[in-house]
């Protein structure tokens, strides 16, 4: 076969993909076996048993085929063994949120059905499963089926227990996996964070079979005490899937927090309703693997960022969902967590110089001659307050701690449900300039940002998630010249930072696996 017709072929296969479900297809495990060695072992092990040599950064880990488990299965509650349909999609669409990638671009169609003959295997499975899911007729969601998913979702704390009232996964229950590994509910107002997709169609599979080896149940077992109808799971599919926060999707063109002028005082508090009169902007928060201490587990993976400014002051909104509010010394927060907690946190790092054109920006904690301020605010612990700390830093190893109060820097924060908000205030200009940032309107000024799971393996100092560089623009009120033209400056600069941006999803990607 040429290149060209190859590829052709390859166009066609992904159209049949995209068309529906794909048709199941004998594999052959000997041709499976070969392509596993070659692909598979470095995180499921020679023998299958999920052992490979990436093991201990993985959480969650890699499966160990031999113990049967499949989490994502259309087969019923009571029977163990997958469809080839089932594991054939989890190894062409990879699980999202997980190390485990997506293989489409990299094998024929032919090879994963061979794949899926080969890891069947190793758990003995070698007949199709008895029984699957039954699905009665789907109820399509309207807000009155949305509505009643929403009552079974609360009666009895049926899925509350874990997910939390808001459904971000918040309750404070500490939960395993069979393999002992620590698990979390999903957050289910993220549905990229799904590993099987929040179609209604998909969440009701869910429902019905559990995510076998992890405590999520099946309510479609008989003899659970909170177990629902064919009917009642559609409607609570129905609601599951109305909870996605769309607004909190990154969208990787949106490079520019665009702070608007107000008149009279700035929102001081994360709860002030004014807020929502402003847009929002949502980065990626990868982990960060360039200091000394390398980080792979993250917990944190995006937040939302709001500004406004009036004539005398700027102030930003840092929001972002974590499933724990961890104060050290804090008994609910304690039981929660594996390792000793430490204080949950986020950061902002700004130039102190804005640069004069939009410069390629530079990584780490600024450098002799890209000097950066760092606003750093802490949770607190049980029996000290929450801190803002400002710190003007040189790079990793030249760091200046001052006193924020000094230059009127100052932080509310609110947590609830499984958010953080986190208002940070300063004056426009200090009486530093060459210590401090002093902000102009209508200019593109460098921005990254920077958050904190205590509970998440005591994230602190280094260990921590992070985003790339990023603009702040104190948009002049409207009409005027200089937003023009930093605006036609920007445009020319878009191409650059997609590429930074692409290159941030990339490490996140990366990050989780490996
Ligand atoms: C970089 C690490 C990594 C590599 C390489 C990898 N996997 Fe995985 N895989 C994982 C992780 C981690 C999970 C478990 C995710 C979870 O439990 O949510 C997983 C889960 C799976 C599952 C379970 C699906 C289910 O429904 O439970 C299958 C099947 C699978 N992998 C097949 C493969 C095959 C086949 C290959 C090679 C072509 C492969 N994996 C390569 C990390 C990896
Ligand atoms: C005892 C705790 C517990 C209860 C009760 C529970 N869940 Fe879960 N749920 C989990 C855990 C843990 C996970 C993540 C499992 C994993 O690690 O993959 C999860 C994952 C999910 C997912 C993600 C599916 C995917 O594709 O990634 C959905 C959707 C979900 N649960 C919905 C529900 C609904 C709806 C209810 C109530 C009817 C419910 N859960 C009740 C613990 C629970």
């Amino acid at each position: 076969m040429t290149h060209k017709t190859k590829l052709t072929v390859l166009t066609l296969c992904a159209a049949l993909f995209m068309a529906g479900p794909a048709m199941a297809k004998p594999g052959t495990a000997d041709k499976g076996k070969e392509i596993y060695n070659k692909r598979c072992t470095w995180c499921h092990g020679d023998e299958g048993a999920g052992d490979g040599a990436a093991m201990d950064r993985l959480n969650p880990p890699p499966r160990d085929f031999t113990s049967g488990n499949y989490k994502i299965k259309t087969s019923s509650f009571d029977e163990m063994t997958p469809s080839d349909d089932d594991v054939f999609r989890m190894i062409r669409d990879g699980m999202p949120g997980t190390a485990m990638p997506s293989w489409k671009e990299l094998l024929s169609e032919q090879d994963m059905w061979d794949l899926v003959a080969y890891v069947k295997s190793f758990a003995g499975f070698d007949k199709p499963p008895a029984k699957a899911v039954d699905y009665g007729t789907q109820i399509a969601s309207s807000a009155e089926s949305i509505e009643k998913g929403k009552q079974l979702f609360e009666d009895g704390d049926r899925c509350v227990e874990c997910h939390g009232k808001t459904g971000k996964g918040s309750a404070i229950k500490r939960l395993k996996g069979d393999a002992g590994e620590r698990t979390w509910p999903r957050n289910l107002t993220k549905p990229w964070t799904f590993r099987g997709s929040n179609d209604p169609k998909d969440i009701f599979t869910r429902i019905s079979t559990g995510i076998p080896g992890t405590e999520m149940p099946s309510f479609a077992d008989p003899s659970s005490k909170k177990k629902l109808s064919v009917e009642e799971r559609w409607h609570v599919a129905n609601y599951v899937a109305s909870l996605a926060k769309t607004d909190k999707a990154v969208n990787a063109e949106n490079t520019v927090v665009k702070a608007d002028m107000v008149e009279g005082e700035l929102p001081a508090t994360p709860d002030d309703e004014r807020w929502e009169a402003s847009t929002p902007t949502t980065f990626i928060l990868v982990p960060q693997i360039i200091g000394e201490e390398r980080f792979f587990r993250p917990s944190n993976d995006t937040i939302t960022v709001r500004a406004m400014y009036n004539d005398k002051n700027v102030a930003m909104l840092l929001e972002w969902d974590d499933r724990t509010k961890s104060i050290p010394g804090d008994g609910d927060a304690e039981k929660l967590a594996d390792a000793p907690i430490a204080e949950d946190g986020v950061a902002v790092q700004l130039p102190v110089v804005i640069p004069r054109e939009m410069q390629k920006p530079y990584f780490g904690m600024g450098d002799a001659a890209n000097p950066v301020n760092i606003w750093h605010w802490k949770s607190g612990s049980a029996g000290a307050p929450e801190t803002t700390s400002l710190l003007s830093s040189k790079g990793f190893k030249e760091i200046e701690k001052r006193n924020a109060a000094d230059v009127g820097l100052m932080s509310k924060a609110s947590y609830d449900n499984g958010t953080w908000k986190v208002v940070m205030t300063r004056p426009l200009t200090t009486s530093a300039a060459d210590k401090d940032i002093q902000f102009v309107e209508g200019k593109f000024i460098p921005v990254a940002f920077a958050a904190w799971d205590g509970s998440n393996f005591s994230e602190k100092g280094s260990k921590h998630t992070m985003t790339t560089w990023y603009w702040m623009l104190l948009k002049p009120a409207t009409g005027s010249r200089p937003l023009v033209t930093a605006l036609v400056i920007a445009l020319l600069f878009l191409g650059g930072l997609l590429w930074w941006a692409r290159s941030a999803g990339q490490a996140t990607a990366a990050g989780n696996k490996y």
